[in-house]
């Protein structure tokens, strides 16, 4: 059915219009009444419940951030079966992000390039609504992404993190510092450690007790990637995100003129599932058992995010193949994982007997 309506209907539309489209969907669920309905259908098993960062996770799989950049459809998210949405990303000052066109499906790839170019409200005006989120008790877990405002120079980014990072926390469920988006120019330097090791720093102090995670890009060399991880660890920060989009085109179906012709941006979905499930076991390799680390790049069905899952990702967040496989998503790969474990469980049983 969304096959048919996404062939017919969205794949003609212009992506960023198809998006406001179903995200106006999303974001009413809630208030059409039958949200509750919709989620009898669409709940995660208890069994696959995580608990993670001191919290309870209905579901390892969550929404990554940049679908709900300000946070309007956290709860129609969770009324489809995610287990947790992370709004953002949301920077200090409210801006418009980079001029139209700046979002493009690459379908014979399942994939996506964007240079959105952290377009939000700003932390300020998230305030009131993420608070009134906060508060609610049937919800799900709400992550929170910030990063640098690009009018912001890169020296000065330690402070205006700092701000997003105080305003923003006492709302949060988790904090996410994005120092890996392509779109924001000087953005990704941030990974470098002279200036992560600072910019962690003071934001762990900024933002107390809520869990606070780094997310990465997949284009860090693998030194880079584990050099981190020791940061991550010394820092006592409570996890890693990996990964962001990719600058790489390699591999790609699509043919190279037109891959060209769309120009700058990250590029996500189904390319990009190798070098996420590398870097995730690189890191896992690395860093403590006990650290949280969310797997995110790629994955599209139940087998994608167990895989994650058993190479020992905690959660699995995704968001490119939410535009290719339509509303259902989350409740097929909640099904799946279900599915899974029964036939794993079954089968250990029978190897007891
Ligand atoms: C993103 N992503 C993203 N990440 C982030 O940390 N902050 C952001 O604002 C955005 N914005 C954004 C917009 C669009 C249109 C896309 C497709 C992606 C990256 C996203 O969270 C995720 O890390 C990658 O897309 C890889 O996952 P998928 O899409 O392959 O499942």
């Amino acid at each position: 059915m969304y096959r048919l309506l996404f062939s017919l209907v969205l794949s003609r539309m212009d992506p960023e219009d198809a998006h406001h489209l179903a995200f106006r969907v999303i974001r009413a669920l809630p208030t059409l009444g039958f949200g509750r309905l919709v989620e009898r259908f669409t709940a995660p098993e208890a069994s696959l419940a995580v608990e993670a960062l001191g919290l309870r996770f209905p579901s390892p799989f969550g929404v990554a951030a940049g679908f709900d950049k300000d946070g309007f459809a956290v709860r129609g998210l969770g009324h489809l079966g995610f287990g947790h949405v992370e709004v953002g990303t949301i920077t200090a000052l409210p801006q418009p992000g980079n001029e139209r066109p700046r979002l493009f499906r690459l379908v014979a790839d399942r994939a996506l390039i964007n240079r959105m170019g952290f377009n939000n409200g700003g932390a300020d005006a998230a305030v009131g609504r993420l608070s009134r989120l906060a508060r609610r008790a049937h919800r799900p877990v709400l992550g929170v992404n910030i990063g640098k405002s690009r009018v912001t120079a890169v020296d000065d980014a330690v402070g205006d993190y700092e701000r997003s990072a105080r305003v923003l926390a006492p709302y949060a469920d988790y904090l996410v510092v994005n120092v890996s988006s392509p779109n924001t120019p000087g953005l990704r330097g941030l990974q470098e450690l002279d200036s992560l090791a600072p910019l962690l720093e003071s934001v762990r102090a900024a933002v107390g007790a809520t869990p606070l995670l780094v997310k990465i890009a997949p284009d860090l060399a693998d030194e880079e990637v584990l050099r981190i991880c020791d940061l991550v660890v010394r820092l006592g920060l409570d996890g890693i995100i990996a990964t962001n989009t990719t600058i790489s085109r390699a591999g790609l179906r699509t043919p190279a003129s037109v891959v060209e012709a769309i120009g700058a941006g990250g590029l996500s979905g189904a390319p990009l599932a190798a070098r996420s499930c590398e870097v995730l076991r690189l890191i896992r390799g690395r860093v403590p058992a006990e650290l949280c680390v969310i797997s995110v790049g790629g994955v599209e069905t139940a087998d994608d995010v167990q895989e994650r899952l058993d190479a020992g990702a905690t959660l699995v967040q995704g968001y490119t193949a939410f535009i290719y496989r339509g509303p259902l998503w989350a409740r097929q790969v909640n099904q799946g994982l279900a599915r899974i474990r029964r036939e794993r469980s079954t089968s250990s049983a029978a190897l007891t007997d």
